[in-house]
């Protein structure tokens, strides 16, 4: 959300004359877009902080001026806070309040400039048209903050509650993006699932996720989509069934469960126990055979016992996952589970994410040597390191290394799996195919080859 949020910022200044420079040397602004949602992030913002000064008071010795901004969930959380622990910033802002930069930046110049603001009207409304194409693979939010309320977690103040943007405006900004070359589209929410925009159309009411990708995916050009980061309860059948349904629809869903002990989930007020996880996730393969999953988990959380720990990792080991992300319970200030007693040591989080790590990534490279011998498309993006040598992705989000055709970005093509690694797939096209593609299909005339 953040690299989406990050296009969207240069879209509001770059009618001011800005444009995004890749090093922040000499940059007439740096913003600082950032992520509150465990403490190591947050304590990165300020020693990144201390590094930019430098480039600030730098660049006033040679007679130049350099706005330092921060954005994002840091900016939301500790507002006030960031100017007095370094005054030399100018602008603080949270993740509701960018489209106003053209007026923050103006008043800049007077210095510590604050907007941390939940504006009654939705930035969206007021976001212009994005300026550069995102490429092949493209991000769009469709929904922004979360009324859940996990108790370990910041996003619900920090990104504020639940939005969902009308479907007219998601298709709009779909087809620029195809025009601008995007061939695979992410939908982007905290809760994504929990979307319910307004129907296109005109006709009123309102859609679930599962209708706005079935009318997504009638857009031309488009080949895949994929959609993060849902929450389990808000998964309905509407939604499942489009994973049978729609082609374009990826076979892989990230469903963060964060916990298998029922007591543990209770106290994240998570609104669902182990077994209703289990179920989604044995309906959506009912939808989809091949259907594989990530997931997110937290060890650690106050009062996690070794007997609940031991039942995450045999949730772990029935779903059997593609990938994973684990963290250590990091406490966050504001948030009910900093206050809960029974705050885990160290040293036990440190045992059990190793633990559990080991696990996770057992099943991702059981997951990629499974692929070996199978031929699946896979969509190219960029060329490799060597000649004849084309990376792309998997239906499942592998990292694909190809060889053996001169097939260009934007082309879908049918790869046989010949190697399995931890983090990526080996493969050459697959028998007639190999023929087809190397014609290719430059962009952006997309053509599916299979
Ligand atoms: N401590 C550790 N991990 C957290 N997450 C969210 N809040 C915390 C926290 N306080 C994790 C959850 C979530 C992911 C985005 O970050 O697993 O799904
Ligand atoms: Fe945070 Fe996700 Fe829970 Fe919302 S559903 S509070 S974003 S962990």
């Amino acid at each position: 959300m953040n690299v989406y949020d990050s296009a969207r910022m240069a879209d509001v200044l770059a009618p001011l004359g800005y444009r995004p420079v890749d090093q922040p040397d000499d940059a007439d602004m740096v913003i600082l877009n950032t992520c509150h949602i465990r403490e190591k992030a947050t304590e990165k913002v300020f020693s990144e902080l201390g590094r930019l000064r430098t480039l600030k008071v730098q660049k006033a010795a040679r007679g130049g001026r350099m706005v330092l901004a921060v954005a994002g969930c840091v900016g939301q959380a500790e507002g006030a806070g960031i100017l007095a622990r370094a005054p030399y910033v100018d602008l603080v802002f949270g993740p509701q309040t960018f489209h106003r930069l053209p007026e923050l930046v103006a008043r800049a110049a007077g210095g510590g400039v604050l907007d941390t603001e939940f504006p009654a009207e939705s930035k969206f409304d007021f976001l212009p048209e994005e300026q550069a194409g995102q490429g092949l693979s493209a991000f769009l939010a469709v929904q922004e903050g979360c009324d859940k309320f996990c108790t370990f977690c910041v996003v619900p103040y920090t990104r504020g509650a639940e939005f969902s943007r009308p479907a007219g405006a998601i298709l709009a900004e779909a087809r620029r993006l195809i025009r601008g070359g995007a061939r695979e589209i992410t939908l982007l929410g905290q809760n994504v699932n929990a979307w319910h925009g307004e129907a296109a159309g005109g006709g009123g009411g309102s859609w679930g996720l599962g209708r706005l990708i079935r009318a997504l995916a009638e857009l031309e050009g488009l080949l895949r989509l994929r959609y993060t980061t849902s929450h389990p309860g808000d998964m309905d059948d509407e939604l499942m069934s489009a994973h049978g349904e729609v082609p374009q629809l990826m076979p892989f869903v990230h469903l963060p469960v964060q916990s298998g002990s029922d007591r543990i989930l209770a106290a994240m007020n998570r609104r669902h126990r182990a077994d209703d996880y289990l179920r989604r996730v044995g309906r959506l393969r009912r939808f989809r055979a091949d259907l594989a999953l990530s997931s997110d988990f937290i060890v650690g959380f106050p009062g996690e016992t070794d007997a609940d720990f031991a039942l995450t990792v045999d949730l772990v080991e029935q779903v059997g996952y593609a990938q994973a992300y684990s963290f250590k319970y990091s406490a966050r200030p504001g948030t009910p589970a900093a206050e809960l007693d029974g705050q885990v040591p160290e040293a036990v989080k440190d045992q059990r994410l190793a633990l559990l790590q080991e696990r996770l990534n057992h099943q991702q490279l059981a997951f990629n040597e499974a692929a070996v011998g199978t031929v699946m498309p896979v969509l190219f993006d960029r060329p490799g390191r060597r000649p004849g040598q084309m990376l792309g992705r998997s239906p499942f989000m592998q990292a694909v290394h190809v060889t053996g055709g001169d097939h260009r970005p934007g082309t879908l093509a049918e790869v046989r799996i010949t190697a399995a690694h931890p983090n990526s797939l080996a493969g050459r096209l697959a028998g007639a195919d190999a023929a087809v593609a190397a014609e290719g299909d430059a962009l952006p005339a997309p053509e599916v080859i299979a």
